[in-house]
């Protein structure tokens, strides 16, 4: 296997306008230290990144968690090796969901419907953003989703973009492709209180997907069920029109695992291990705990197979296509349930 060692970064700006490609490669991992631990670089020689951490391990006395995590890494991996064609420059707007802790040397991609609240609550208390709160469930869910408060990748320049890129422990929570796409169809379509979702995504669904929908339906977009919402999803004319939504996107189209290079894939179904384990290669772990909320309890769900019953098999096997890379690169198995005939 060959290793690249060279860090090498070629900035292309294309006439002045902010176009711009980032050729990264996997980087060298003694050369930079985060902002935050600058202090200690000169008083405590000893003091780590967590990106040093992590592959310090490699050589120490591996951990059978660690040898796990090292092993997901790889399938990651090689799976991107195996299944991407060509490996195309990346680029600013693939930075988006990527959340920035300078004081600890992390980059958080949010993966919506995999704890993205409560890993958002514990970057602000880490980056000193909670407003004083220590505990991460005190601060409430809309203000950790607040713009302006955890700053994205996309907003650095280029130099700091890499810069960070090869020093920092990258790392993304994923959740069983399906389990996720349930999870956001209850949570945004049969709840009363979305309205928002219902008007800007039901009454479109409804007008193109339900034949003779009724006027109330066709204004309020309340009553999505879960059949037309496949159906929104597998339309080839839905992404033309402009892309999914967050929250049923695939995750390797928000947070481009094959272009980053991720070092920890946690995963919601193992979140409070994983989790903690992020904490603790950030040397924060002393201090501050994930959030284990009532809701979260239930993280090896089996929501999907219900909703699936509603569904073709024509078009679950549409669905699964759609979302079949997420399946190979997180190395979640077929459904059992699935018809793909
Ligand atoms: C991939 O999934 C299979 C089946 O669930 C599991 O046995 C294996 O350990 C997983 N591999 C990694 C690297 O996570």
């Amino acid at each position: 296997m060959r290793k690249a060692k060279i860090s090498r970064m070629v900035l292309a700006m294309c006439l002045g306008s902010f176009v711009m490609g980032i050729f990264y490669f996997q980087s060298n991992l003694k050369s930079a230290s985060p902002q935050g631990s600058g202090q200690a670089r000169g008083s405590r020689k000893s003091v780590r990144s967590p990106l040093q951490t992590l592959y310090a391990a490699d050589s120490m006395d591996p951990s059978p968690l660690h040898l796990m995590h090292k092993a997901r890494r790889e399938l990651l991996h090689d799976a991107c090796r195996s299944h991407t064609r060509k490996r195309r420059v990346l680029m600013r707007d693939d930075l988006k969901h990527v959340i920035v802790d300078d004081h600890h040397g992390l980059l958080y991609c949010y993966v919506p419907k995999v704890a993205c609240t409560n890993w958002k609550r514990v970057l602000l208390v880490l980056t000193g953003e909670s407003g004083g709160l220590n505990e991460p469930l005190q601060i409430p869910a809309n203000e950790a989703h607040a713009p302006g408060r955890l700053r994205a990748l996309s907003e650095y320049s280029a130099p700091e973009i890499n810069r960070r890129l090869r020093a920092y422990l990258k790392f993304l929570f994923v959740r069983e492709p399906f389990e996720r796409l349930v999870s956001a169809y209850r949570n945004k379509f049969t709840r009363t209180y979305n309205t928002a979702f219902h008007r800007r995504y039901g009454t479109r669904i409804i007008r193109k997907h339900r034949p003779e929908p009724r006027p109330e339906a066709l204004e309020r977009g309340d009553d999505v069920s879960f059949a037309e919402f496949v159906r929104y999803l597998v339309d080839p004319s839905t992404r033309r029109e402009e892309p999914f939504n967050e929250h049923w996107e695939r995750a390797h189209a928000l947070c481009h695992p094959c272009l980053l290079g991720y070092d920890v894939v946690g995963k919601y179904e193992t979140l409070h291990e994983d989790a903690a384990y992020v904490l603790r290669l950030a040397g924060v772990d002393d201090h501050v705990t994930f959030p284990s909320t009532a809701g979260n309890a239930r993280t090896t769900g089996d929501m999907a197979s219900d909703f699936f019953k509603s569904i073709s098999p024509e078009f679950q096997k549409k669905l699964y296509e759609l979302y079949s890379m997420d399946f190979l690169l997180f190395n979640y198995s077929t459904p059992a349930y699935l018809q793909l005939t």
